[in-house]
């Protein structure tokens, strides 16, 4: 799937921009400042209902603005049907996401229209930083391949919540407890099915991208489901209730589930450089929408700020050449034009010069 117009209102310092976006390439460069990565946050909250770079969507509303506005055109391939997306952020405080101007429920709605994937220079936590990102990169795979698991993953969400809250009470109820613990036990089970299916599925995708990129060792997963597996989770359970009780919480199940990367036998972020690191996220998701577009006939989109900054020339050729064998539509930022000079001479792409917020084609 690709965005064709774009239109991004009073986001940060971009007042009013209207891109025709390129299928495949889309280049924005321009000086520090000058609203490049309020570009791909534009898209991002478009398909994300958030931002990358806050949680409070109000620092992202233009200072002297009530609300932002992004709309786009959103195609698919597979069928050609082709949707306008919009999102809107009143002064109330209010979110609204709309398809052909019809309103969503939630935001999460908006996730499965548009599958996208953000590189930054922050990505690199994805190895370096705790479970939950790992845990976020997974289940954004499942759920994108896997219709049913929105609809587990928010039951685990709120059995476990409840569980948590019970556990926070000062008196606890044994029998509810033992209902919450019932209910939550086949949640975990399911979701760690779905989720180490995934991770076995990806093998593949994942050696076919590591080998694209010169530097990087053998890579393997190894999936920690959040809790020990030589016992059941009603057993754990059971013998852990004082420890629960006494910390609050639930110190086992899915939501403590991590992914163990290794290169070559070994921890990928003790082993490797942090030029090969971030090397690593980007086979990672690359390989993820290799993934996707295998099950479900799709590109997804990529959001790719300051890319030469993050990678050397060289890697940099070997990521968007992986990109176009891909069809992805991508987004690059970067300052100097130059940069991307051997990209616009061999890749069909649309150029952005940003400049205090305003962008020209050129
Ligand atoms: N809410 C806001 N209203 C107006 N301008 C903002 C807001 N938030 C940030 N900015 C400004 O927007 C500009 C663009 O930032 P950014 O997109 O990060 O630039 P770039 O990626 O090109 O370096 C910055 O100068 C920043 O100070
Ligand atoms: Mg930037």
């Amino acid at each position: 799937m690709y965005l064709s117009q774009l239109d991004i209102f009073q986001v940060r310092n971009l007042e009013a921009v209207r891109a025709a976006c390129h299928p495949q390439a889309n280049i924005i460069y321009g000086a520090n400042g000058s609203g490049k990565t309020s570009f791909l946050e534009s898209i991002y909250m478009l398909g994300r209902g958030r931002s990358f770079r806050h949680r409070d969507l109000r620092v992202v509303v233009n200072n002297d603005a009530d609300e932002l506005v992004v709309s786009a055109r959103l195609t698919h391939e597979q069928t050609g049907a082709s949707h306008q997306l919009g999102i809107r952020r009143t002064a109330k405080g209010q979110f609204e996401a709309r398809v052909d101007g019809r309103a969503l429920q939630s935001a999460v709605q908006l996730v499965s229209e548009l599958p996208l994937q953000l590189i930054d220079a922050h990505s690199f936590m994805l190895l370096e930083g705790g479970p939950l990102q790992r845990r976020q990169f997974l289940d954004w795979g499942v759920f994108h391949v896997e219709h049913g698991y929105t609809d587990l993953w928010r039951r685990f969400q709120k059995t476990l919540k409840q569980r948590n809250q019970l556990l926070r009470h000062g008196r606890i109820d044994q029998d509810l407890l033992r209902t919450w613990t019932a209910e939550l036990i086949p949640l975990c089970e399911q979701i760690t099915h779905y989720r180490r299916a995934y991770l076995n599925g990806l093998a593949g995708q994942l050696e076919r991208a590591v080998g694209a990129f010169d530097g990087l060792g053998r890579v393997s997963f190894e999936y920690y489901c959040g809790w020990d597996e030589s016992r059941t989770l009603a057993e754990i359970y059971s013998h852990d209730q004082v420890r629960d009780i006494a910390t609050r919480s639930t110190n086992h199940g899915a939501h403590r589930a991590d992914i163990k990367i290794k290169v070559d036998g070994q921890p990928a972020a003790d082993h490797l450089s942090r030029g090969q690191i971030k090397l690593l996220v980007y086979a990672l998701k690359l390989a993820q929408a290799d993934h996707y577009r295998e099950r479900s006939g799709e590109s997804c989109l990529f959001l790719l700020d300051d890319l030469p900054a993050e990678l050397d020339y060289q890697h940099r050729g070997q990521v968007i050449s992986y990109l176009n064998d891909l069809g992805c539509q991508y987004f690059i930022t970067g300052v100097d034009k130059q940069d991307f000079r051997a990209l616009v001479e061999t890749v069909p792409h649309a150029m952005f010069h940003m400049e205090h917020g305003t962008a020209s084609a050129g």
